[in-house]
């Protein structure tokens, strides 16, 4: 048994918004100085992108931003996730409903949420699908990944006490 606090965001195909997440609070949990107190993953709810590395759009944004997700490659969502992490971040609400759809006893809701749930600033808690837009659309993506990240990570050290 660890005890370390485990995270996983899930988008749909796990190269553009859950990697830039994944990437954006390792990145700021580092900076923090609390790299030993989390387990940070990412995955997708399709299976259309396993084994490949992020979308070269994304990962270009985020390292102009210096985070550097261009290491991580793309793995499924899968039923075991659910016992395996203490909170599970949904990008959109179509990924929190296929993920919950695995939850066949009704048992792991309760950790299974929307990331923009911590988002400080007024929306419709989804992070908008980039995949078939222009860098505008990638560039508003790690704007709202960065700052809901922030205040997600103050959110877990204050009621945590990660
Ligand atoms: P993501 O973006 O869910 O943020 O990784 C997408 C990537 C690929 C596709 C859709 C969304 N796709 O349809 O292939």
């Amino acid at each position: 048994m660890s005890d370390q606090f485990s995270v996983l965001f899930v988008c749909l195909g796990n190269i553009c918004r859950s990697p830039v997440a994944e990437g954006v609070f390792r990145h700021q949990v580092e900076e923090a100085g609390l790299t030993g107190a989390f387990t940070i993953d990412s995955a997708g709810t399709g299976a259309w992108h396993v084994g490949q590395s992020p979308d070269s759009r994304m990962t270009k944004s985020a390292a102009s931003q210096g985070v550097d997700i261009s290491k991580q490659h793309a793995r499924q969502f899968v039923e075991e996730d659910l016992e395996r992490f203490d909170l599970i971040l949904a990008m959109d609400k179509s990924n929190l409903h296929d993920i919950l759809y695995l939850d066949k006893e009704d048992t792991f809701g309760h950790k299974v949420k929307l990331f923009r749930e911590w988002d400080p600033e007024p929306g419709d808690f989804q992070v908008p699908d980039p995949y078939y837009g222009g860098d505008e659309g990638f560039r508003n993506v790690f704007t709202m990944v960065e700052r809901t990240s922030q205040a997600l990570l103050g959110s877990l050290k204050a009621h945590y006490g990660v």
